[in-house]
């Protein structure tokens, strides 16, 4: 550390400096990434709450009804009529907080978890924490979760089985209805990880995409994850778990003793208030409508940009039903390296030798139009 301090200019400088480094949102070229520009409310919010810590919460009254607020609006489009959770750091906390309540609900000796190949990578990570035992379901035809695999794989030490509401890669959505039936024969806890597509799928049949069920309204279904930081347009970091109802809240619970609550359950300890007010004026600024209309705009840039690629001759590998397109070239590694070169942000998936394009609320026609001539160049 400097053995003085910078004026408050200088520091803004540099600040400034580094900022100009970063890629923007707005720019267009960013086709690669599950986050956006957050709406102007989520970032008023943040300032003003920028002090709050959720991990205190007898300080921040105010916060807490914020988060209450927001976690029922989840609960609320999720069907979620007893539900209830936290406003955590993201999609890794909010999977982390179900696979903990899973595990410590079972309680059993060697705890497994059935975890279809579509599975976000952050549940690699949670069962190495936990401690359980990862085991791999195959996928169908469509990239979705097989059922009659992970019935198969249940066996007295299962603890739970993950479905994905929106793969990562792809925008899968793995068959939670046929995987419901099965955890509720089992009785076995199913986790849906819909970190991303939780808020798009509660808004697609209106626009008349088919919808698949994924939420509460499943009765196998006893927690799901949700972000804000991601289609909730909010500031990061915002990530939202929700459980059907407090059945599995003490499996989850620490006792905090010197703080101005005695427990917690949520894993970060000291937490962002920041976030919370954040996802609550996203909520507030644009209800159902709003989001709708940010719903729409996605799904028809992913639409365009998916008959598009089909007519260039590139093979899409399947029906988008999220704003993901994942397609293929004759070679998928060398067509993402050219593009990067040319300024372009876009994933190249390995594990399915694909390029994956994100179409989140910030890419606009202009912006997709000039990706397709780029592509057109480079194909
Ligand atoms: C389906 C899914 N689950 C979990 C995560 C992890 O979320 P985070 O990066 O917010 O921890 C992601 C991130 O993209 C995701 O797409």
């Amino acid at each position: 550390m400097r053995a003085k301090g910078l004026s408050r200019a200088e520091v803004l400088a540099r600040l400034k400096q580094a900022h100009e480094k970063d890629e923007k949102y707005a720019d267009g070229k960013i086709f690669c990434s599950m986050c956006t520009t957050p709406h102007p409310a989520a970032k008023e919010a943040h300032e003003l709450f920028c002090d709050a810590n959720l991990g205190d919460p007898g300080l921040f009254s105010g916060s807490v009804q914020l988060e209450k607020e927001a976690v029922s609006s989840l609960a609320e489009l999720l069907h979620g009529k007893s539900s209830f959770g936290f406003i955590v750091s993201g999609g890794t906390e909010a999977n982390l907080l179900a696979m903990l309540a899973a595990r410590n609900h079972a309680g059993v000796k060697e705890p497994e978890v059935i975890l279809p190949e579509s599975a976000h990578f952050s549940f690699n990570k949670i069962c190495s924490l936990l401690k359980l035992k990862p085991v791999p379901a195959h996928l169908d035809e469509a990239f979705r979760g097989s059922p009659s695999h992970v019935k198969q794989l249940i066996n007295k030490n299962t603890v739970a089985i993950v479905a994905t509401a929106g793969s990562a890669e792809l925008g899968a959505v793995d068959p939670i209805d046929r995987l419901s039936q099965i955890a509720v024969k089992h009785g076995v806890y199913l986790h849906v990880d819909a970190a991303f597509g939780g808020l798009v799928l509660p808004f697609l049949k209106e626009l008349g995409y088919v919808a698949p069920e994924f939420d509460f309204q499943l009765e196998g279904v006893q927690s799901v994850t949700v972000d804000p930081h991601k289609m909730g347009m909010s500031t990061i970091p915002a990530g939202g778990i929700l459980f059907r109802d407090s059945t599995y809240l003490e499996c989850i619970k620490t006792q905090t003793p010197y703080l101005t609550e005695d427990s917690q359950y949520t894993f970060v300890g000291t937490r962002s208030g920041a976030s919370v007010a954040a996802a609550w004026a996203v909520f507030e600024s644009l209800g159902r409508e709003g989001f709708q209309k940010t719903v729409h705009h996605c799904m028809e840039l992913t639409t365009f940009l998916s008959s598009k690629l089909e007519a260039l001759g590139f093979e899409v590998l399947l029906r988008p039903t999220l704003n993901i397109v994942a397609f293929r070239s004759a070679n998928s590694k060398l067509l993402t390296d050219k593009l990067r070169v040319r300024g372009w942000f876009v994933s190249y998936v390995p594990r399915l030798d694909c390029v994956r394009i994100v179409l989140m609320p910030h890419s606009t026609r202009q912006h997709v139009e000039a990706l397709l001539e780029c592509l057109k160049e480079l194909r």
